[in-house]
């Protein structure tokens, strides 16, 4: 259901590329997305200290933080996911429209709700980034205890076990985890950001 039809959008004098160029930089969206504990908050957190480095306005949107505010009335149905990816690619678009440097970290295991995170963000400002590792991996990590409680049953609707996952048909970048070294993997991912907003 939506209201929409009635709501007149403003357009306000300052814009987003008056406060990208206040900001000395521009802005955008790196759209983490894999499997839990595949590393996509570590990687989110170690190149944040690194744009703080370089003095870069951004801001991580993180699923286990987001969903104890903003979407705490969310589960883990295909609908209940799509909806969570849904607000959370508006929060990131309005961020975006501020000036900052998003980097929103989903496990978002549907293409489909990808490509609905990508056309809420626009195009020029969405980067998909996919945070690669093996869910043989993943379980073996298991940093925080649920894919053995998956595998117990104990949680259902568990992506990677009970739960599908799609790999990105076209990332704008691939980090593979399960390789690579979490700092060689942030280096290059912020390289990657400053690339696109330099
Ligand atoms: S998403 O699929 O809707 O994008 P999101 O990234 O917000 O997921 O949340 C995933 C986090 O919730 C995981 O890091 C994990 O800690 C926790 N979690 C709890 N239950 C599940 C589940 N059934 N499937 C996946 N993650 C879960």
């Amino acid at each position: 259901m939506s209201y929409g039809q009635h709501i007149i959008p403003h357009n306000f004098s300052v814009t987003k590329e008056g406060r990208n160029s206040l900001y000395g930089h521009l802005s955008g969206v790196f759209w983490l997305t894999g499997l839990s504990g595949a590393g996509k908050s570590t990687l989110a957190d170690l190149a944040s200290k690194r744009l703080f480095e370089h003095r870069i306005g951004h801001y991580i949107l993180d699923g286990d933080n987001t969903r104890k505010g903003l979407c705490h009335d969310l589960g883990f149905t295909m609908e209940e996911r799509r909806e969570n990816i849904r607000r959370v690619a508006e929060v990131a678009r309005m961020m975006s429209d501020a000036g900052l440097v998003v980097l929103v970290s989903l496990i978002s295991p549907m293409q489909d709700d990808r490509n609905l995170a990508r056309a809420i963000i626009g195009q020029s400002q969405f980067f998909e980034v996919f945070v690669d590792c093996p869910v043989e991996v993943c379980v073996s990590r298991d940093p925080k205890g649920l894919y053995q409680k998956a595998m117990a049953g104990e949680i259902v609707q568990f992506t990677g076990i009970d739960s599908p996952y799609e790999v990105p048909e076209c990332p704008d970048l691939t980090l593979d985890t399960a390789s690579g070294s979490r700092e060689e993997l942030a280096v290059e991912f912020v390289d990657f950001i400053l690339h696109r907003i330099k």
